[in-house]
């Protein structure tokens, strides 16, 4: 019996299999266990000689399941330690970077198409006088740009500087126009630019934001024609919206620092039930315009504005949405989103360095 247990619990391969015969040898119905019992009902000689040797086996058993189950303890514990070993040698996570804001995406696009066409990037101050952001850009007392549900004017400056001061910021510029104007007063002829930053207007819903972005171009030279601004933003729009196929509609305007004014929309059509820019909207598949530029020919007295002769120089200019840009390419129809800093979102529609 005992060669027999002993054999058993040396084998076992696994616990369970050790408690198994423990259970079979020193349980409440154990081998072992049945024969102390029967000490009980032995003669006091018998018992001299049964009684040590029935303790001498559960002695040697308990003892020999005891070492079995250290070394079984220790078999599963190495087996642990290679499978979950750290393997120095594998490179490690890359740290958790942020992603780049489409709206500063599509300002590099911007800075970098523009680049090819030989213009510079210009920037001006987001707190404007009154008279960068309106006068000087022909936009007399009464226009309605310049009513208080649209312009943010700084606290305490509501009624004083003049529209002629060009000194004392009054308002945060509405547009980046005022950069034409910086621009013109600060640098000789030909001048070739765009301006990209923010701007503000009191206005708030699923398309408008009360800051928002805005690119400003401004071309000024000597013989530029409605036909230089025209071919210049379908370049633009082409490489922008990377199609050879873009057609452009110009709509008569108004605006008051540009005279002729017009506003360009851009055809769309409909590619597998889904909108894409490109394409002429008069095709089978249907389609439309969508508005997305101002522009026009510097007006003379803007240019007279900026100490230049009209007569000697001429231009053209435009400004554009950035934010609406990027909602059209990348497919964002929410522009609050844009301004919610929420980690999910910009994951999902940033850019990776
Ligand atoms: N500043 C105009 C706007 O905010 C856009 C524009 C810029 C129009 C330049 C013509 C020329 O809507």
């Amino acid at each position: 019996l005992r060669d027999q247990l002993l054999a058993a619990i040396d084998t076992a391969s696994a616990l369970d299999t050790l408690e198994a015969c423990r259970v079979e040898a020193l349980g409440k119905q154990g081998r072992v266990t049945q024969l102390l019992k029967t000490l009980g009902a032995m003669s006091p000689e018998q018992r001299q000689v049964e009684g040590p040797a029935i303790h001498g086996l559960r002695e040697a058993v308990t003892a020999a399941i005891a070492t079995r189950k250290t070394a079984l303890e220790q078999l599963a514990l190495d087996a642990r330690l290679s499978a979950e070993r750290v393997d120095l040698t594998l490179p490690v996570d890359a740290t958790p970077t942020g992603t780049i804001h489409p709206v500063s995406q599509v300002m590099d696009e911007l800075a970098e198409i523009f680049a090819d066409l030989g213009f510079a990037v210009a920037t001006g101050p987001e707190l404007e006088t009154d008279w960068h952001n309106f006068t000087a850009l022909n936009i007399p007392e009464t226009h309605p740009a310049r009513a208080m549900h649209d312009t943010f004017y700084l606290a305490g400056q509501e009624g004083t500087g003049g529209i002629d001061d060009r000194e004392t910021p009054r308002v945060l510029r509405t547009h980046t126009s005022p950069v034409q104007i910086r621009t013109m007063l600060a640098n000789k002829p030909p001048i070739r630019i765009i301006a990209p930053g923010r701007t503000y207007r009191s206005d708030s819903d699923a398309t408008h934001t009360p800051m928002f972005h805005q690119v400003e171009g401004l071309v000024i030279d000597k013989g530029i024609t409605l036909g230089h601004l025209k071919w210049t933003l379908e370049t633009f729009l082409k490489a922008f919206f990377e199609r050879d196929d873009i057609v452009l509609r110009l709509r008569p305007s108004y605006f008051p620092f540009t005279e002729p004014s017009a506003e360009i929309d851009v055809g769309y059509t409909i590619e597998k039930g889904k909108r894409v820019i490109g394409g002429h909207p008069g095709g089978q598949g249907g389609g439309g315009w969508l508005e997305v530029l101002g522009s026009g020919m510097v007006h003379p007295k803007v240019i007279a504005a900026c100490g230049l002769d009209p007569a000697e120089w001429q231009g053209f200019a435009f400004g554009c949405g950035i934010d609406r840009l990027a909602m059209l390419k990348y497919g964002m129809d929410d522009l609050r989103a844009f301004f919610d800093g929420d980690i999910r979102w910009l994951k999902h529609y940033g850019f990776s360095a």
